[in-house]
């Protein structure tokens, strides 16, 4: 068995690294003529192929319903043409992922997380079984990178990554701006607390609210491609070109470009020459990789969600990685991007100056970013580069290294009495570095969905929303928030922080803190609190903590009963069974 799954056996006849070791086991002479006969039918062309040629797996999350996904058979297949050929055999497959933006602030969302771990074992799990030698990845939304990624370190054979590509800029004619996805999110607070904004341009201000968000709707996403902001989807792609998983430019070319189809041929040079070089994904996810990856979230503003996926990643690929990590990355890194969401830019308009190499360019002649480590080129992250135009002198997207937006990352691990495990937050310092507030405690995301629905959230006075029992474990599934936070900022409550066990959308921002751990449904203190505790944030010190004492904690604790769990079969009651805490990546193979 571990010969077949894991073949150690590198080396052919001439000394050179057997580019078909794993499939050799089906298709050498004739010790499984059935298998021969299955191959030979579904497009092997001959004898020598059969012996010889490699095994190519392309696994897309393609489906129809999502722009992040919709057009990823479409790449899979020129995928499928280059790899042929170059005299490698290919075999598209799929698996599934869900839309984030679709399923947000509903049950939906549950579903998320998980397909993450749908898509590692889908990737694990074909190749492994169909004896491949070697994977190419082409996932589109936020939790498809990361699964793919982890498919990858499970099985271990030379792999890449094409990265679907980012959406490209939608318009509003009626509001006469730049509008996306986040556009959208927004303008439910917005709509619900009638603040949403007529064009302040001297255009038609006639338009109802209902016609402003019914315009918003039609041309927030005007083709393919993954939210166009560094969101989780943008953060995630980025972050893994900088670990050397993809080719370069991936996270950065739009998936409508031309670019993007030529991406797709250069992949099948590079899925050969990672089988000729023997580079297998164990020697690109190392920790210097990592460090690469945190870097690059910090410089760019990146979604607090890679927190959890880069843990899940490396707890997967046995790369020691905690969330001290992410604090000391974060504390000297600079913020340097003027990007969506919490900035005015999108994935697009980086493309326009240069795009992420050109960004990967300046930061390792900093002397941040590691140009040794290995890439799927063959080459380093800075040979891969050095040919790659800097960044225009006056481009404003990239801020200075000697004047960023702040000094140090945005992302902020926190730990003290609410959260003695670790949460996660993001604080850009516009919304300050300090927060206390009077707890205002809802079990579950949709009650104070209904809660903002009602406008029942006070402006006026400090408020620490907190939003439990959405954990791993206790969600289940560690849904979302975007609904939540965007809807605050769209209505202009300024006087609010939002803290759950339960995650963000890469689109959040404001004073959020997420992730808290140990989480309520395991009798974590975030399910202690009550209302009108005071709550602290304090991205200084770094801590979390409510004004209530040990004693009474423990006194609290003794009271608590764990909820019962509402779902019992199926998907989502598997996922709760296994999944390990988030400061450990919330992964299902942990055992
Ligand atoms: Fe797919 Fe945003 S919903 S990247």
């Amino acid at each position: 068995y571990l010969e077949f799954v894991r073949s150690s056996d590198a080396t052919g006849v001439d000394g050179k690294p057997m580019l078909n070791r794993y499939s050799t086991h089906l298709t050498r002479e004739h010790d499984f003529p059935g298998a021969q006969a299955m191959l030979f039918a579904a497009g092997v062309p001959d004898r020598q192929a059969m012996q010889t040629a490699p095994h190519v797996g392309i696994a897309s999350v393609w489906w129809e319903g999502n722009p992040c996904n919709m057009h990823l058979l479409d790449l899979g297949k020129e995928v499928k043409k280059a790899v042929t050929a170059r005299g490698l055999l290919a075999w598209q497959y799929n698996t599934v992922g869900v839309s984030d933006a679709i399923t947000m602030g509903n049950q939906g969302m549950r579903f998320s997380l998980q397909t993450r771990e749908i898509i590692a074992d889908s990737v694990e799990t074909v190749t492994c079984a169909q004896a491949h030698d070697a994977n190419i990845t082409i996932p589109g939304c936020d939790k498809n990178m990361p699964g793919c990624i982890m498919g990858m370190a499970r099985h271990n054979r030379p792999s890449l990554m094409i990265y679907g590509g980012t959406i490209d800029k939608g318009y509003s004619e009626t509001l006469r701006r730049p509008v996306n996805i986040v556009t959208c999110y927004e303008a439910f607070g917005a709509y619900r607390y009638n603040t949403l904004r007529q064009p302040d341009d001297g255009g038609d201000t006639s338009k109802t609210k209902d016609e402003i968000i019914d315009d918003l709707e039609r041309h927030a996403c005007p083709g393919a491609g993954a939210c166009g902001g560094m969101y989780t989807a943008n953060t995630m792609a980025t972050a893994i070109e900088s670990m050397g998983l993809s080719l370069p430019g991936s996270s950065s070319t739009p998936a409508s470009s031309p670019a993007k189809m030529r991406e797709c041929a250069k992949a099948a040079d590079a899925i050969k020459v990672c089988l000729e070089q023997d580079i297998t994904p164990n020697k690109l996810l190392t920790k210097q990789s990592f460090e690469n990856a945190l870097v690059m979230t910090m410089a760019l503003g990146g979604s607090t969600n890679a927190v959890l996926h880069f843990l899940a990643m490396a707890v997967t690929a046995g790369v020691e990685l905690t969330l001290d990590d992410f604090q000391r990355v974060s504390n000297k890194i600079p913020f340097l991007a003027d990007l969506a969401p919490s900035g005015k830019y999108l994935m697009a308009d980086l493309y326009e100056i240069g795009g992420v190499p050109s960004v990967q360019k300046l930061l390792i002649a900093a002397g941040l970013l590691d140009g040794s480590i290995l890439t799927v080129t063959g080459k380093t992250l800075a040979e891969n580069v050095e040919n790659w135009p800097s960044l225009p002198s006056d481009q404003v997207i990239i801020k200075d290294l000697k004047s960023p937006i702040k000094s140090s990352g945005h992302i902020q691990i926190l730990k003290g009495n609410f959260a003695p495990a670790g949460a996660v937050a993001k604080i850009t310092g516009k919304e300050g570095l300090k927060f206390t507030g009077k707890a205002m405690c809802f079990d579950k995301e949709v009650m104070l969905n209904e809660a903002l629905n009602r406008g029942d959230i006070p402006r006026g006075e400090n408020l620490v929303l907190i939003v439990r029992y959405e954990g791993p474990k206790g969600g289940p599934g560690m849904p979302e928030q975007l609904k939540a936070s965007a809807a605050i900022m769209g209505a202009g409550l300024t006087n609010i922080a939002l803290v759950t066990d339960g995650r963000y959308s890469g689109a959040s921002h404001g004073f959020i803190v997420g992730h808290v751990c140990p989480e309520a449904a395991v009798g974590g203190p975030i399910g202690l609190v009550k209302d009108g505790d005071e709550v602290t944030i304090d991205a200084e010190t770094n801590t979390i903590s409510m004004d209530v004492t040990d004693e009474e904690l423990e006194r609290r604790r003794k009271e608590w009963t764990p909820p019962r769990m509402v779902v019992t079969r199926g998907v989502l009651a598997k996922y709760a069974a296994l999944v390990s805490d988030a400061s450990h990546g919330a992964v299902t193979d942990l055992f």
